[in-house]
């Protein structure tokens, strides 16, 4: 058997006016995880799309061969019936079918005359669903489960199929750090059963913590393939090998100079949209002009709805409380209200609730704010290009043009339309809920600096984070959430990731 199950060699892969892939090779040994690391918009999620026949042979250049043959495989399908399956940067779960239902989609158990055997179907869902270590019914639709769970659904269904080489494009980027560590332990049980993984990632902790061999891969081109074995190969080395050089530090300085309160929420409390009970519960908080404020807690805390509930009630019902800004009460009972109130939300879900995917880059900017750009009812197309023009520049968003299909750049150049959609309403105080989510190394630091730029210039921002670290980098000021109670406020510099675990679990351990 060859040492190793996959050679990718010259692949060139171009769309229009753009070569995502030019002449990129990639070894992965049997057995190994396989880490691919490179900036957003490098072109690691298009090799994988290459490798796994979304794009089908003939759309690219170069060979690809697999477990000992050259594969030209013209769909999915073919992939998957050589034993490799993607789990794709967005999941492709259906929410409304249950588990057992997902698990087997296009796979179906069938019995004689050729029914689906649902009792069959259901009993090996079950088993495949404790090899991932879900304990989860598998009748349970999938919209019922958390990403961290939905994940484990996808990886139970690659495993239903016989899978040779499981590819995880950014399995992590949504998990807190319990599913998190979860998966990468299954990673390495899969790994003792003799499945070999590519795992694309932007959190070059867990790479380090799991990969055998990390291939840098930079504007569409292979760098290197690190063997992370060697001495000397940490996170440090991999981001001089995505970036070409140094990153001094992950954070950069700020002086922190909080001025007048911004806004002021009091007792807010609101239900869940179909379920009796409280998903936020009577939480106070303040932000100060020029201040960073963080809002920690665990998945299920009630941050997202938190935040989504004070943007105009786009969650949640029977919401009560009051909201100030500038020591003023105000309504903002629509988003359009919030916007015009001077509050802003960036969503952590750029799919569902943040972007025009079919639209260009220019109207999904100009979006949460045309009026700014019309006069009696006429956008000025001029305008909204500048502006747009201006956002690509400021945010290194990286695209041909400004009038490129959203739904069509890269992840981490996704979220920066985001922000420069919601930077252009030009709110007191912004909100972002999970801001650097996917985001590569160099581009978080961009980030923090815009977010830098936005406190100096008196703005109030909310950061929304499931990455501590983050929190303790960029805040002034951090509260934690805990089961939709403001369970704790702390100064940053007084803070750690310890204390503020402690604050994030403190509901639960009352429960219990
Ligand atoms: N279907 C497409 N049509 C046109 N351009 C595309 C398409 N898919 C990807 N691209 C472009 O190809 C380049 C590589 O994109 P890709 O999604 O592979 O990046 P990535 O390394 O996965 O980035 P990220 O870390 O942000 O997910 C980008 O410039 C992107 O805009
Ligand atoms: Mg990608």
């Amino acid at each position: 058997m060859d040492e190793n199950i996959l050679e990718m060699r010259s692949i060139t892969k171009t769309f229009p006016g753009v070569k995502a892939l030019s002449d990129v090779s990639l070894a992965v040994r049997r057995g190994d995880v396989h880490a691919i690391c490179g900036e957003n918009g490098a072109g690691k999620s298009t090799l994988m799309k290459v490798l796994s026949g979304v794009y089908p042979a003939g759309s690219y250049d170069g060979e690809i061969v697999f477990d000992g043959q050259v594969c030209r495989f013209s769909g999915i399908r073919d992939s998957e019936h050589a034993g490799i399956a993607i789990i794709h940067q967005e999941l492709a779960l259906v929410p409304f079918l249950s588990i057992a239902e997902n698990i087997f989609l296009g796979n179906e158990r069938r019995g004689r005359a050729g029914l689906i055997d649902w009792n069959k179907a259901n009993a090996e869902a079950a088993e495949l669903l404790a090899s991932v270590g879900l304990a989860e019914n598998p009748l349970t639709p999938v919209g019922q489960l958390g990403v961290g769970k939905q994940q484990l659904v996808e990886i139970a269904k690659a495993l239903s199929k016989d899978v040779k080489l499981l590819i995880l494009d950014e399995p992590t980027a949504a998990l807190n750090d319990t599913d998190s560590a979860h998966l990468l332990s299954l990673l390495r049980r899969l790994q003792q059963r003799g499945i070999t993984s590519i795992m694309i990632s932007h959190k070059l902790n867990e790479i380090t913590a799991i990969a055998d061999h990390t291939t840098v891969i930079r504007d569409g081109q292979t760098v290197e393939t690190l063997d992370m074995s060697q001495p000397g190969v940490d996170q440090d080395r991999i981001i001089r090998g995505m970036v070409g050089r140094d990153l001094e530090s992950y954070y950069p300085e700020r002086e922190s100079h909080p001025g007048e309160e911004v806004l002021r929420v009091e007792d807010w409390t609101v239900k869940h949209p179909s379920q009796d009970r409280l998903v936020v519960d009577h939480a106070s908080f303040t932000v100060r002009a020029g201040e960073v404020v963080g809002i920690a807690g665990l998945m299920g805390a009630g941050r997202t709805e938190l935040a989504m509930s004070i943007f105009g009630r786009s969650y949640g019902r029977d919401i009560s409380g009051r909201i100030f800004m500038h020591g003023r009460e105000v309504k903002a009972r629509t988003v359009s209200e919030a916007i015009d109130r001077g509050i802003a939300y960036a969503t952590e879900d750029r799919k569902k609730y943040g972007l025009n995917l079919i639209e260009d880059i220019r109207r999904n900017v100009s979006a949460a704010a045309l009026g700014k750009l019309s006069r009696r009812g006429w956008v000025n197309g001029n305008e909204e290009t500048r502006v747009a023009e201006d956002s690509r520049r400021d945010m290194n968003i990286k695209a041909p043009s400004v009038s490129s299909i959203v739904g069509k750049l890269s992840g981490g150049n996704q979220q920066k339309v985001v922000l420069s959609k919601w930077l252009f309403t030009d709110p007191e105080v912004l909100i972002l809920d999970e801001p650097t989510r996917g985001i590569d190394v160099g581009a978080k630091y961009e980030i923090y600096t815009i977010i830098n730029k936005l406190v100096a210039a008196g703005k109030a921002v909310v950061v929304i984070s499931s990455e501590l670290p983050e929190l303790l980098g960029i805040c002034d000021r951090i509260y934690t959430l805990s089961a939709g109670r403001i369970t704790g406020e702390l100064p940053v510099r007084e803070a750690t990731q310890e204390s503020l675990m402690v604050l994030m679990t403190k509901e639960k351990e009352l429960a219990a």
